[in-house]
C-alpha cells in the first residue's frame, strides 16, 4: 500500500481515473471491511477534496425496525441516524438509486448536517441478494458540483465497496 493517495489530472474525469487504480489497490490484500471502507472514504475526502465523504450503514434498531446508522466518515460531525425514505440518504435506500441533488435547499425534507453542505451525491450499495447494505454519502460546500461524471466513477466505487 502507498503512504499516500497522489490525484493527477485537471479534470474530474481525469481525476477520478487516477484515484480508482489507488482504491483498488488500498483494499487489495485487507480483509477487514471498515478498514477498508475507512480508507476508500478518505482516499475519496483528500483525493477529490470534498467537503464531507461517509457511509451510513443500514442497521436493525429494533423489531423489525431498519434505520441509516453513521459510520466511517471524514469531514465535520454528522448526523447518527437516518430514518427509511427521509433526507437524500433514506430517500436513496428507498428508491435504490442514486441521487444527485443540486442545491440541497431544494431538495424536499433534505437533512441538513451542516449548513455548509449546498449540494450532494447519494449512492446505494447492494448485498448479495440486492438489498441496500450502505449509503454512500458525498457533500461539496458548492452548489451543483456533482453530475453524471461523478455518478459513473462513483458507482464503480460503490462496486469496489460491495465486494470488500
Ligand atoms: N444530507 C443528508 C444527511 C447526511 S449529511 O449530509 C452527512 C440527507 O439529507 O440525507
Amino acid at each position: 500500500m502507498s503512504e499516500s493517495i497522489i490525484v493527477s489530472g485537471s479534470t474530474k474525469k481525469e481525476k477520478y481515473e487516477s484515484l480508482l487504480p489507488q482504491i483498488k489497490a488500498l483494499v487489495k490484500g485487507e480483509t477487514d471491511s471498515i478498514a477498508n471502507l475507512s480508507n476508500i472514504i478518505a482516499a475519496l475526502k483528500f483525493g477529490m477534496d470534498y467537503f464531507w465523504v461517509g457511509i451510513y450503514f443500514v442497521k436493525q434498531s429494533s423489531g423489525n425496525k431498519y434505520e441509516l446508522v453513521l459510520g466511517p466518515f471524514q469531514g465535520p460531525v454528522a448526523c447518527t441516524r437516518i430514518a427509511y425514505g427521509k433526507g437524500v440518504c433514506g430517500k436513496s435506500w428507498e428508491t435504490k438509486q442514486t441521487i444527485i441533488v443540486e442545491d440541497v435547499d431544494k431538495f424536499p425534507g433534505h437533512i441538513a448536517c451542516s449548513s455548509l453542505s449546498k449540494s450532494e451525491i447519494v449512492l446505494p450499495a447492494f448485498d448479495k441478494d440486492g438489498e441496500v447494505k450502505l449509503i454512500l454519502d458525498i457533500d461539496s460546500e458548492h452548489l451543483a458540483s456533482f453530475d453524471e461524471t461523478d455518478k459513473i466513477y462513483l458507482e464503480k466505487v460503490i462496486k469496489i465497496i460491495e465486494n470488500i
